[in-house]
C-alpha cells in the first residue's frame, strides 16, 4: 500500500462537519432535484465539489488579513502583491482581479482587439469552461489540442496535459496564424484530470507561437502543482527547486491569468499579469476599471490581496506540495487497488473516476458520472462533481446531446482541509458502492436550462 505522508501542519482551529442520516440525505437530494450543485453545504459531510476557494488559509495568511490597507487607490497590499509576482514569477505588470474569470473577461477582448482577426480563434491544450465561455462570448472560437493520450484513462503517461504539437501546428495552418489570437497553456490541465504539462512541451509551444507571432497566455490556477510534477518526472529538473522551475515555466509565456483560489490558497482572488508588454497592460487596465474595479484593487479588498501575496509563496513550499500530491495519489491508489477505474496516473488536485467503465449500463444521455455522484452522496454524504455529458450539453445546431469522450466523476481535494483519514473514508465508501454498481440508475431531466445547464438542472432517476 502507498505510504501516507503526514500533514505538514498542525490544526489550530477546526470547523465541525455533521454526518446526516440516510433519510435526511434522501430527502435533501429530492429537494435538490437530484443535482448535488443544489444541495446546501450543511447537509454535505465531505465536500469534494471543487478545490477552488475551498482551501484553508494559514496562520500567516490570516495574520495578513489584519494588515489590509483598504484605500481605494494605491493600497500597500497591492504593491506587496506586485513585488511577489515580480520575485516569484518574473512578470513586471500586475492587475488583481476578483478571480480567474475576472482576468479572462478583461484580457480576452483586449487581445482580440489587438489582433483584428477576421475569424478569431484561441488554441489551448484544454480551455477550462469559463475560459472557453469568455472566448466565445467575445465572438471567437476555442480549440483544444491536448495529447490524445489524455483520453486513455487506463494507460500511464507522465504528461497528460501536454499539447499535441502536430495538431497545434496543423490547427494554426488551418485557421491561419493571423486568426490565432492567443495560445493558452493551462497548467495543470484541469479538464483531463489536473494533469501536468512538461517544460519541454511548454517550451516547444512557445517556440511555435513565436514563429507565428502569436502571444502565449499561461492559465495558471495550478502552477505550483505543475512545477512539482516537473521536479518529480522531467529529466534534468530533479535537482532544481520548485521556485526555479516556476520561473522557467513563465519564460514560456507572455502573460498570465490566474485563479488564485487554487494553488495560492485564498478563498477569493485572481491575477492578470504581463511579462513586459506595457501597452497591452495599459489596455487591459482600462477595461479593469468598469468590470472589476480600480486598477490597484480589481474587485478585491486590500486584505484579500495581502492573503494572496502570502499564499503565492506558501503554495510553492515543497514539503506542502509533497504532501498535497501524495494525498491525492493515495486516494487514487486506494481506488485502483479496489478495481475502481480512474484517470491514471492521478493528477494534482483531484481523482477522476471513470464512470463510463464503472457503470457501463448507463448510456451517456443518462449521465453515468452524475448518477455515481448521487450514489456517493446518498451512501456517505460525499459530494463530487460530474465532468461528462451533462457538463458538455447539446449541439447548438442539432439540439442533440453531445457524447463526451469521457464520463468522469471528479473528487476534488481542497487544500489543507481534509486529512488522510477522510481520504480513507471516501475510498471505503466507493468500495461499498462498487459492489452494487449494476443497480445504479441513470437520470433524466425534469428541468433543463438552456445554457450552463449542469449548475441548476433538475433531474430524476430513470424508471
Ligand atoms: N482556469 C482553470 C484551469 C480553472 O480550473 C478555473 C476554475 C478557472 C480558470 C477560472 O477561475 O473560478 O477563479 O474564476 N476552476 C474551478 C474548478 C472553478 O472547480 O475547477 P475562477
Amino acid at each position: 500500500m502507498m505510504k501516507r505522508i503526514p500533514e505538514p501542519f498542525r490544526i489550530k482551529m477546526v470547523e465541525n462537519i455533521r454526518m446526516t442520516s440516510r433519510e435526511e440525505r434522501e430527502q435533501a437530494l429530492i429537494e435538490a432535484g437530484y443535482n448535488p450543485f443544489l444541495l446546501p453545504s450543511d447537509v454535505v459531510f465531505i465536500d469534494l465539489l471543487t478545490d477552488s476557494g475551498t482551501g484553508a488559509m494559514s496562520d500567516r495568511q490570516w495574520a495578513g488579513l489584519m494588515l489590509g490597507d483598504e484605500a481605494y487607490a494605491g493600497s500597500r497590499n497591492y504593491y506587496h502583491l506586485c513585488d511577489k509576482v515580480k520575485e516569484l514569477i518574473g512578470y513586471r505588470f500586475t492587475i488583481p482581479t476578483h478571480q480567474g474569470r475576472g482576468a479572462e473577461q478583461i484580457l480576452f477582448p483586449a487581445l482580440i482587439a489587438c489582433k483584428k482577426a477576421a475569424k478569431p480563434v484561441f488554441i489551448s491544450n484544454f480551455h477550462f469552461d469559463t475560459t472557453a465561455a469568455h472566448v466565445e462570448l467575445n465572438g471567437a472560437k476555442a480549440i483544444n489540442v491536448v495529447t490524445p493520450k489524455a483520453f486513455d484513462t487506463r494507460t500511464y503517461y507522465d504528461w497528460k496535459g501536454n499539447f499535441d504539437l502536430d495538431q497545434l501546428k496543423t490547427t494554426i495552418a488551418e485557421h491561419g496564424a493571423d486568426n490565432v489570437v492567443a495560445i493558452i497553456t493551462t497548467v495543470t490541465c484541469n479538464s483531463t484530470g489536473g494533469q501536468p504539462i512538461s517544460i519541454a512541451n511548454m517550451k516547444a509551444v512557445y517556440e511555435i507561437a513565436k514563429q507565428h507571432n502569436i502571444p502565449v497566455v499561461i492559465d495558471s490556477a495550478r502552477f505550483c502543482e505543475n512545477a512539482w510534477f516537473i521536479k518529480q518526472r522531467e529529466k534534468g529538473y530533479e535537482n532544481k527547486s520548485v521556485k526555479e522551475i516556476v520561473k522557467e515555466m513563465y519564460d514560456y509565456g507572455d502573460m498570465l491569468t490566474m485563479s488564485a483560489k487554487k494553488d495560492p490558497i485564498v478563498n477569493i482572488g485572481g491575477l492578470c499579469c504581463f511579462r513586459d508588454d506595457e501597452d497591452l497592460f495599459n489596455e487591459v487596465r482600462i477595461r479593469c476599471v468598469p468590470m472589476e474595479g480600480f486598477v490597484t484593487y480589481g474587485g478585491l479588498a486590500g486584505r484579500d490581496m495581502e492573503a494572496m501575496a502570502i499564499g503565492l509563496e506558501e503554495g510553492m513550499n515543497e514539503d506542502y506540495l509533497h504532501y498535497r500530491i501524495a494525498q491525492v495519489e493515495y486516494l487514487g491508489e486506494r481506488l485502483r487497488e479496489a478495481g475502481i477505474p480512474i484517470q491514471y496516473p492521478t493528477g494534482g488536485h483531484a481523482v477522476f473516476v471513470d464512470a463510463k467503465r464503472l457503470l457501463p449500463h448507463i448510456p451517456c444521455e443518462q449521465f453515468p458520472a452524475h448518477a455515481l455522484n448521487n450514489e456517493l452522496y446518498l451512501e456517505a454524504g460525499i459530494r463530487g462533481v460530474e465532468i461528462g455529458s451533462l457538463l458538455l450539453g447539446r449541439d447548438p445546431e442539432t439540439g442533440k446531446q453531445k457524447e463526451s469522450p469521457m464520463e468522469l466523476l471528479r473528487l476534488t481535494i481542497p487544500r489543507r482541509v481534509y486529512t488522510n483519514d477522510h481520504m480513507d473514508y471516501v475510498a471505503d465508501t466507493f468500495i461499498q458502492i462498487k459492489e452494487r454498481a449494476k443497480a445504479i440508475k441513470g437520470l433524466e431531466f425534469t428541468y433543463e436550462p438552456p445554457v450552463l445547464r449542469h449548475f441548476v438542472a433538475r433531474l430524476k432517476p430513470t424508471e
